[in-house]
């Protein structure tokens, strides 16, 4: 399997955000993203960061990348914003170190119908990590259902992908997502051992409409500029 090579500014990201999230929690996680209006004025807003593409903090994929993430509801304005002009500015200020990353780039839109050939050109940024999973230790219901989809293939597929962070993305998260009525939790219990897919049969089309509405933001990062109060800006990409 090929190796992923670890650029500088991702190495510091993740370095930063560790520490930040240790002294801060997971607060540090917050960062602002800017997208255009259609009337070319800017729009700016708070997301959670929820780090790189294909990876976990905890789990061993098999993958990475240098492909930052973000989760949003397809009705949110950004969705729109970002297919009018994909690109963004992310200014991510980590309080515990005060320590600031401007991160540009462009963003792609992966929501249920989703065309894999057009995200092509994010295969340069995502590779086979060396690290594969260990087939023996206990994966989480994400990671299951991931390696049902992915199976063999060479370059990641972004179904899989999809339904690994909606998985993964929390029960009161999930239930945010569903805007037929209100609803509070919204459980996963199993996946389908062959097809890796999501199930519980009480609520399963809340659970396929929450989906329908779960978004990944996948930005492709063309700069980084960082600063801290004692070597204050570096542009690093
Ligand atoms: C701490 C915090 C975290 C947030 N995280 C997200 C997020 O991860 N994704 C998201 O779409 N909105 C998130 N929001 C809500 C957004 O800031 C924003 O209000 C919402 O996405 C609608 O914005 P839009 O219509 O301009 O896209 C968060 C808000 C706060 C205060």
């Amino acid at each position: 399997m090929s190796t992923v090579a670890l650029p500088a500014w991702k190495k510091l990201l993740q370095s930063s955000l560790q520490e930040n999230i240790a002294k801060s929690g997971t607060s540090a996680t917050y960062a602002s993203i800017a997208t255009v209006r259609k009337d070319n004025t800017p729009a700016v807003r708070t997301v959670v960061m929820r780090g790189f593409v294909a990876e976990h903090h905890t789990e061993e994929t098999g993958w990475a990348s240098d492909l930052l993430l973000v989760i949003t509801d397809k009705t949110s304005d950004k969705v729109e914003e970002i297919r009018n002009n994909p690109h963004t500015e992310i200014n991510w200020y980590m309080n515990g170190t005060m320590e600031q990353f401007r991160i540009g780039g462009t963003v792609d839109v992966i929501e249920k119908e989703f065309d894999q050939s057009k995200l092509d050109h994010l295969n340069s940024s995502i590779a086979a990590s060396s690290s594969a999973n260990d087939a023996k230790s206990q994966k989480s219901l994400a990671l299951q259902s991931f390696c049902k989809q992915q199976q063999t293939q060479q370059a990641l597929n972004w179904q899989a992908e999809r339904l690994r962070q909606f998985i993964q993305f929390g029960s009161t998260m999930r239930a945010n997502m569903v805007h037929s009525k209100q609803v509070n939790q919204l459980d996963i219990n199993e996946i389908d051992p062959v097809s890796g897919w999501f199930h519980n049969d009480q609520i399963q089309g809340l659970l396929e409409e929450a989906y329908d509405n779960f978004v990944l933001l996948v930005l492709k990062v063309t700069s980084v500029r960082h600063w801290s109060p004692s070597t204050g800006t570096k542009s690093m990409l």
